[in-house]
């Protein structure tokens, strides 16, 4: 495609499409979407084809309370994350959401020199978030864990639990307190559960990805065995424009 960009390819090769060819290598990149959306799936994916394609070991740090549930899920889809996970490739974290900035940094930056780590996802941030005062705070935390993560170049991918999906305001007129979140990544994918891309479709939205073309339009998106499949027959190569 003649593109210069340095990508960090996904290997959800529908998704990877969407965007000529990834993530921007050394970004970071929101997902945000509602319960049961697929967030979570797509980071395992995107973690287990690093390590399986691409030769990238990866960290996936999770709020959540139970990391075995996440190991789980990703075992239903035939990704044995515990082999790996012995030979250093992917390393698993949980962090509770009262963790501060100072001790996150501490931790990820061991980690991430010492297994070489690449590929980085925080499932969901918004917890963290969530936990904090202020926007200011939230702010400052997120461009203080941004910055690390490229300083050390990797390509970083961070959830948002969000039920309204949209880049926007809620029906209420209010921006949510994680907003903050989408004006800071380099990009915003919105995974949609049903309704966008046809009646009970799943969906995915690439809302912005900065220093590259992609497609802007909603497209059809599917979960089964394999995991995430998009759908590339929706792909109309007319819509793809090149963002700011
Ligand atoms: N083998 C499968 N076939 C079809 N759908 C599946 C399969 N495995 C999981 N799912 C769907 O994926 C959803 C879980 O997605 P998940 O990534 O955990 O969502 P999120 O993190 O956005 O809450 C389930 O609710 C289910 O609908
Ligand atoms: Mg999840």
């Amino acid at each position: 495609m003649g593109d210069v960009i340095d990508r960090c390819p996904t290997g959800v090769v529908g998704f990877d499409k969407l965007c000529n060819g990834g993530f921007v290598r050394n970004s970071d990149n929101l997902i945000v979407g509602g319960p049961g959306s697929g967030k979570s799936t797509f980071l395992l994916q995107f973690l287990w084809n690093g390590v399986t394609q691409f030769s990238e070991n990866g960290l996936y740090c999770s709020f959540e309370p139970d990391i075995v549930e996440t190991l789980n899920d990703g075992m239903a889809h035939g990704w044995d994350f515990s082999k790996l996970s012995e030979e250093g490739k992917i390393k698993f974290m949980r962090f509770s959401p009262q963790t501060g900035i100072d001790e996150l940094t501490k931790e990820l930056t061991s980690i991430i020199a010492q297994n070489h780590v690449r590929r980085i996802c925080f499932d969901p941030i918004s917890v963290l978030a969530l936990n904090l005062s202020d926007g200011g705070k939230i702010r400052e935390t997120i461009f203080e864990l941004s910055s690390l993560m490229k300083r050390f170049k990797v390509t970083t991918v961070f959830v948002d639990e969000s039920l309204e999906g949209e880049m926007g305001m809620t029906q209420d007129g209010e921006w949510t307190k994680t907003d903050i979140l989408r004006f800071l990544s380099d990009s915003v994918s919105v995974f949609y559960e049903s309704g966008v891309a046809g009646i009970g479709d799943r969906a995915v939205r690439i809302a912005k990805m900065r220093r590259t073309a992609h497609e802007r339009k909603a497209v059809g998106m599917k979960i089964g065995d394999g995991g995430i499949e998009v759908l590339e027959s929706q792909v109309g190569p007319a819509s793809v424009v090149t963002a700011e």
